[in-house]
């Protein structure tokens, strides 16, 4: 009988979206997990890590560390005692209209971050034993015209995909330079339940879900016409693993090669509680009311205009589709019924505490 050894992942952003979910994946396959978690997320268990506990991983034999991405000596201290088969930096400042506020930590955690690792692989001499997947973005394609694949000039509008595009050419600068696996997945928005409630997806269903429930004050948003290729999380996790287990490191777009705007995402949300929006006025005064009640639901705030827009991303992912065999399960649909089927579940039990702290504090 052949005994295969068990192998052991180390991710850095584990308390994230990507991170839940990879691990819960990886744990399925059998791996050790291990996973960096910053100080400021253990404060509060509950929020800090609430994706893992969501996916029931809490207590599932993940081990995390304490640890940042900024601290080079932490990341390879870690990387020496846990002596991954496979590395995947997850971790990120992952906001981008953020970026504009704070580009020099940006910096810092997004590029800087990524050198830590690499730093630490090459020093440590574990460039053959490790593989190392970046979380590299279609961000980095900015303004350059749809579809986007591997071969698509980058042209980054913001300093986090200025700061993602730096990362990635570390990468290829220390695969060919010291021959370490690093494969660049280069993917397209991906959401899911567990997305951050910043993002445009999650803030949408969130606030759908409220006004399904009653809420009278309207959704406000920022620039309805900028267009996405939306995935499902889960599928994307699949293809970062695909890619390590690829007999070469490479990079490769993940993307579901449909784009949708940001208004659709809206049409579909309300679509789903019975809804139908009707738009009226333009740039800052445009409104969507509902069609039957003509109540006010969606409305401009320009605090949520960009500095720069990213306006039209559409991956093709024919490179992963032929090379790694991975195809995306899930098409935009099913993920808006993913969201609000769990954002209604949640509204529910948040009302029922809420119930119940009223009925004890009153
Ligand atoms: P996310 O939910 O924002 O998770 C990012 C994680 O990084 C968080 O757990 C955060 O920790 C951690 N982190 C932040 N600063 C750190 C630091 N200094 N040291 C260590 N960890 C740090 O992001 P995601 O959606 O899962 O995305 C995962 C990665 O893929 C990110 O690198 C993102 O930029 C990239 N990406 C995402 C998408 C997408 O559509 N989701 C597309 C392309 C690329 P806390 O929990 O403590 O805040
Ligand atoms: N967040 C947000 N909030 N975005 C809004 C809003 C709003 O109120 N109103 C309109 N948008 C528009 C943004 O201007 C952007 O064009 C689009 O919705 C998507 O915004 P986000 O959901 O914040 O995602 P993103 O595309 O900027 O970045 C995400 O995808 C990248 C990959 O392309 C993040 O996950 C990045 O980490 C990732 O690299």
């Amino acid at each position: 009988m052949q005994l295969h050894k068990t192998k052991t992942a180390f991710i850095t952003g584990i308390a994230g979206q990507d991170g839940a979910y990879l691990a819960a994946f990886l744990l399925d396959k059998g791996y050790h997990v291990h996973g960096l978690i910053r100080w400021d997320s253990t404060l509060c268990p509950q929020d800090g890590l609430a994706r893992l506990d969501a996916l029931g991983l809490v207590d599932e034999g993940i081990t995390l560390h304490m640890g940042d991405l900024c601290d080079a000596q932490n990341i390879t201290r870690l990387i020496a005692e846990i002596k991954p088969d496979e590395i995947y930096n997850l971790g990120a400042m992952s906001h981008v209209q953020v970026s504009f506020q704070t580009p020099a930590s940006t910096f810092d955690i997004n590029t800087k971050g990524t050198l830590h690792i690499l730093e630490a692989v090459r020093l440590l001499g574990m460039a053959g034993n490790v593989k190392i997947y970046q979380a590299s973005s279609s961000e980095m394609f900015g303004s350059s015209a749809p579809p986007q694949n591997e071969d698509t000039k980058f042209e980054p509008c913001s300093p986090y995909g200025v700061a993602k595009l730096a990362s990635y050419w570390l990468c290829k600068t220390y695969r060919d330079s010291y021959g370490i696996f690093v494969a660049n997945g280069i993917l397209f928005n991906h959401e899911s339940p567990l997305r951050g409630e910043d993002f445009v997806t999650q803030k949408i269903v969130q606030n759908v879900v409220e006004i399904e429930q009653g809420r009278a004050e309207p959704l406000m948003l920022g620039n309805l016409d900028a267009l996405r290729d939306w995935g499902h999380a889960k599928d994307y996790v699949r293809g970062m693993w695909m890619m390590l287990q690829h007999e070469s490191a490479d990079d490769f777009v993940l993307a579901t090669g449909q784009a949708h705007s940001v208004r659709s995402f809206v049409e579909k949300a309300f679509t789903f509680t019975g809804r139908e929006i009707v738009w009226q006025g333009h740039g800052v005064n445009e409104v969507g009311h509902d069609k039957r009640t003509g109540q006010i639901l969606v409305r401009i705030d320009a605090q949520f205009f960009r500095p720069k827009e990213v306006d039209y991303l559409l991956g093709d992912a024919g490179k992963a589709r032929r090379v790694l065999g991975w195809r995306p399960e899930n098409g935009l649909d099913a993920l808006v019924a993913d969201m609000m089927n769990a954002a209604r579940g949640l509204r529910k039990e948040a009302t029922k505490q809420e119930q119940i702290w009223l009925r004890q504090v009153g």
